[in-house]
């Protein structure tokens, strides 16, 4: 199978996770990126059996309201009951490094108010430890030098993703060799760093749920 078809194939779990368990009022996280995006196609053909959606970012509230779904503004709705969302790294705890699409921050506030986060991802994604995907951090514009510095003193070799605004109007740093072995310390020691607005750890709020694209079919951990 090709990792689109993985990809295909996780979306469609997602679908089938959730499916039981919505009802006319229910409004659904949807998270950003390639996988993301076919979950949101899969969910376009249940439309009636929800309210709407809150997205993670502007292109996936674009991609909602284009298939009719609803898309609200989180704080309407206030929480969740599910965050679909993919990853950029995941382990067996299921931690995360997310923010290769730039939407870190806005997908760590979905998933704050999410009674459940359901990554989904391919096989690729799956690691014995984070860091080979360079680790995103967002910052306030103003203070890129120095939160690069701060970075270089915790041993990343931090890079500015050049011509990238985030839907908060701020910029990317991404972390390069900085294999991490304690991600909830780390995701708090960088969050600690004057001008981080936040960085692409998911550790303290890890997944709930990750259906996992293999060859063999999707495998499920919870
Ligand atoms: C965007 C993200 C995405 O979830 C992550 O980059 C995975 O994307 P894809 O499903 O395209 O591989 O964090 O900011």
């Amino acid at each position: 199978m090709t990792q689109d078809e993985l990809k295909d194939a996780v979306a469609k779990a997602a679908i089938d996770e959730i499916k039981p368990h919505l009802e006319r009022s229910t409004v659904i996280g949807v998270g950003t990126g390639s996988t993301a995006n076919r979950f949101i196609d899969y969910l376009a053909r249940l439309s009636g059996d929800f309210k709407g959606a809150v997205a993670s970012s502007a292109a996936s509230a674009e991609r909602l309201k284009t298939h009719g779904i609803d898309v609200f503004e989180l704080n309407e709705v206030g929480t969740v009951p599910f965050y679909i969302d993919g990853a950029d790294e995941v382990n067996a705890h299921l931690h995360m490094i997310k923010g290769g699409g730039a939407a870190l921050t806005r997908e760590k506030i979905v998933a704050a108010c999410a009674e459940r986060f359901i990554c989904i991802a391919d096989a690729s994604k799956y690691v014995a430890q984070l860091g080979r995907f360079p680790l995103p951090v967002e910052v306030i514009p103003m203070a890129r030098s120095y939160v690069a510095r701060q970075l270089v003193k915790l041993g990343a070799d931090p890079v500015y993703r050049e011509g990238v605004v985030t839907d908060n109007g701020n910029q990317i740093i991404d972390c390069y060799d900085f294999m991490i072995e304690d991600a909830e310390a780390m995701e708090a020691k960088i969050n600690a760093i004057v001008g981080v607005v936040t960085n692409g750890l998911f550790a303290a709020r890890g997944a709930d749920v990750l259906l996992l694209g293999k060859k063999e079919g999707v495998e499920r951990t919870a």
